[in-house]
């Protein structure tokens, strides 16, 4: 389980996030919704401690982040994987590269197990793995999200974290991505967390959902009370959400 607990997060005098506090529990599917520039991707960032609270703690498995070993971030590094916003994928580098890089950096595995890992992750988000030499400028943007995906998962970890997986994406390439997710997610004893501003996908891949609004979450429930809250900021969200 990962816990937030009254969370404060500014960049300068600009506050981003006050007193935010979520739970993602063990085989949950958390979708965090909220208007850009809300917080979402730094929220993200900070559990994945690559921010840190000003205030507030952020624990894994009752492990506060501040206060982890060296050896417990190595096995949190384990625990998650993540897809950035964008591919965000190294164009100097292949997708063998770009895939096994966790593996290439560890240097725990000689090179031709790192090649059959990043093929059998290849494998499970269905791309051929005839592309291992191919640069990411040569990939179109689905099978990009995909190589993303790939480098995500090949340590099988038990948290998957998705920062708007289908933005940017055409509708057609944009399903097939979500049912990737839905398949992945699917995994027993796994938790996921997709930052979306598709209520589709959050109809498909959320148990439960919080939503983010002048630096505060305005609503931590199940994902059929968030479609049935009677909330105004929340049906103005969702009725925007339908225009597009
Ligand atoms: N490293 C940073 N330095 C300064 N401001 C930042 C930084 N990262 C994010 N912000 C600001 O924090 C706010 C929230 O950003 P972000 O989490 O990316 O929003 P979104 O909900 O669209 O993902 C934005 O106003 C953004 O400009
Ligand atoms: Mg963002």
């Amino acid at each position: 389980m990962i816990v937030l607990s009254h969370v404060w997060k500014a960049f300068g005098a600009k506050s981003v996030l006050e007193d935010v506090s979520l739970q993602i529990q063990d085989g949950t599917h958390l979708a965090i919704v909220g208007a850009s520039g809300s917080g979402k991707s730094v929220l993200t960032r900070l559990i994945l401690g690559l921010e840190s609270p000003d205030q507030g703690d952020i624990s894994m498995e009752g492990k506060s982040l501040q206060e982890m070993s060296p050896a417990d971030w190595r096995a949190r590094l384990r625990d998650v994987g993540v897809v950035f916003q964008g591919a965000a994928l190294f164009d100097s580098l292949t997708v063998l590269e770009n895939v096994g890089l966790r593996l290439f950096e560890d240097r725990e595995m000689p090179p031709a197990a790192i090649r059959q890992a990043v093929v059998e992750a290849l494998e499970q988000v269905r791309l051929d793995p005839n592309i291992l030499e191919q640069y990411p400028a040569q990939l179109s943007g689905g099978m990009r999200k995909r190589v993303g995906i790939a480098r995500a998962i090949i340590h099988q970890p038990r948290y998957l974290i998705f920062d708007e997986p289908t933005t940017g994406l055409d509708p057609l390439t944009a399903d097939a991505i979500d049912e990737l997710i839905e398949q992945l997610a699917a995994r027993p004893g796994r938790s996921t967390l997709i930052v979306t501003h598709d209520m589709d996908s959050v109809r498909r891949l959320s148990s439960w959902v919080v939503m983010i609004r002048d630096r505060h979450i305005c609503f931590d429930g199940p994902q059929e009370a968030f479609f049935r809250a009677n909330d105004s900021h929340i049906q103005a969200f969702l009725a925007r959400g339908r225009d597009k």
